[in-house]
């Protein structure tokens, strides 16, 4: 409930004709939705307005009648903008806060606003007017975090890493190609809130109660209003469903899924046991008891809010799974999960967004807040045996089956494990003693360089394919 909001039952609601008795106070605390939901009074000021010009349209309201009712909406939009609205909880929600101001201020053209429309269409097209909005501002940053990969893949398409499985060192890779596997999975979550946003973007309004209406209303004409592709097909349906909300709200799961994952390795990459990363002081803290501490709280707690939106799914679908058509008051409790969710989305991929990218520091220089330690990630990799796979294929060039191939290779690295040297380090005499087909020319492929140059496919992480990938994904974000 918010600050502003103010209970009693002297205000008038617009329910009261059926009833003797007031509304026992606190079933209306518990019952009322304007603590949260007039954070949708923009959309129902909307949504108003093209449902007034479209009852002038087919002339159920006159055109001064219209015109009042829109001059009146726009005066309370700006009460409310001005922190002078009285919002009070006896008027239950956003909606009918506003609708009784409106008749207190244009008097009876205020009270046929709501002519052919009931607040189960009206809420209905609030949130989805409200969750269309939010989309194409989350849009523009998941697009601002993929760049700012991009970016970073096509500086570090050479910079040579150890690539895991098991988390255990398995290959050498590059960072720009690992920059680019995180932003693949972006990518397919752009591609699905897009389609996401096809089915958000459908009109309720008009569906009334439950039945439609009597009055000869023009639904085309207020979804075009309303930018909605078209008027949804069933007034039962419009009313009642919220697997748009529920859709949106996997959508943002899988989101942080994948921005839990990146902030997992982001955290263990700035381990001193790691050290492949520093992230700059900005998206850091330090401990009150710990003078050596540089902690990266910004990746722990996406890593932390992703629990909070997989919660809010699983509200929406417990609220959605036993309700028979159509409307039901659960459906009230949809607004704090999504604008939960919706806040949550969108100050995470903020967040990541910036830290993923650089800025001009106070000296005019370009300083990116995640930096690779090329040489302590490229140490790694030497030190993990990781061009082993590169020896065995090597042995297989000269004619080994691979089988055997993986044996030979196997003693070898025992050897180094139990020299401490990798590899690249042993002499051709000490590598000859495990097969015979081993030449000279083996030491261009222990090499980390020759290991990742030598992946040169589509997909692969050669330096030359990471640029490429880097300039075909850079095409896709902007094409
Ligand atoms: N505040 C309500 C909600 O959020 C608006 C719809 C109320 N409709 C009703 N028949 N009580 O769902």
């Amino acid at each position: 409930m918010s600050e502003s909001t103010h209970s009693g039952n002297t205000v008038e609601k617009p329910w009261t004709g059926r009833f003797s008795e007031p509304t026992d106070a606190f079933v209306e605390a518990f019952g009322a939705s304007v603590g949260f939901d007039q954070r949708m009074y923009r959309q129902d000021i909307t949504g108003s307005i093209a449902h007034a010009r479209m009852l002038a349209e087919v002339g159920v309201l006159s055109e001064a009648e219209r015109d009042s009712i829109i001059q009146g909406l726009e005066q309370i939009r700006g009460e409310i903008e001005r922190g002078e609205f009285q919002w009070s909880i006896a008027l239950e929600d956003v909606h009918m806060n506003i609708e009784s101001r409106l008749t207190q201020l244009i008097g009876d053209a205020g009270k046929k606003l709501h002519t052919g429309r009931s607040r189960n269409d009206q809420v209905a097209t609030d949130v989805r007017l409200y969750l269309r909005e939010e989309i194409d501002l989350i849009q523009g940053e998941l697009a601002r975090l993929q760049g700012n990969l991009i970016d970073q893949a096509e500086r570090e398409a050479a910079t040579i890493m150890p690539g895991f499985t098991h988390l255990q060192t398995a290959q050498p890779i590059t960072f720009g190609h690992h920059m680019l596997a995180w932003n693949e999975m972006l990518q397919r979550d752009a591609e699905r809130l897009a389609d996401c946003r096809k089915r958000v973007n459908i009109m309720p309004l008009g569906s009334a109660a439950l039945a439609g209406t009597t009055y000869p209303i023009d639904r085309d004409f207020t979804a075009r209003e309303l930018g909605f592709d078209m008027p949804g097909r069933n007034s039962l349906d419009g009313v009642s469903d919220r697997d748009f909300v529920i859709e949106f709200n996997s959508w943002a799961a899988i989101l942080l899924m994948h921005l839990s994952r990146f902030s997992e390795e982001l955290i263990l990459w700035t381990s001193s046991q790691f050290s492949f990363v520093e992230i700059s002081d900005a998206f850091c803290t330090g401990s009150s008891i710990m003078p050596q501490k540089k902690n990266p709280d910004v990746p722990e707690l996406v890593r932390g809010k992703t629990g909070r939106v997989y919660g809010h799914l699983l509200s929406m679908l417990t609220i959605m799974k036993g309700q028979p058509l159509a409307y039901n008051k659960d459906n009230q409790e949809d607004k704090e999960p999504l604008f939960d969710t919706v806040d949550t989305v969108k100050g995470c991929l903020r967040v990541f967004a910036d830290m993923m990218g650089c800025s001009h520091d106070n000296k005019g220089e370009l300083r990116c807040h995640v930096v690779p330690r090329r040489e302590m990630m490229r140490e790694a990799a030497r030190r993990g045996f990781s061009t082993a796979t590169d020896l065995a294929d090597y042995l297989v060039r000269q004619g080994v089956p691979f089988r055997d191939a993986h044996e030979i290779v196997g003693k070898a690295v025992a050897l180094g494990v139990r020299s401490e040297r990798d590899l690249a380090e042993m002499s051709l005499e000490e590598l000859q003693q495990f097969s015979d087909a081993i030449g000279e020319d083996v030491f261009e492929v222990l090499t980390l360089e020759g290991s990742v140059a030598a992946r040169n496919h589509p997909g692969g992480t050669a330096p030359e394919r990471v640029r490429e990938a880097a300039a075909a994904a850079r095409q896709r974000l902007h094409g």
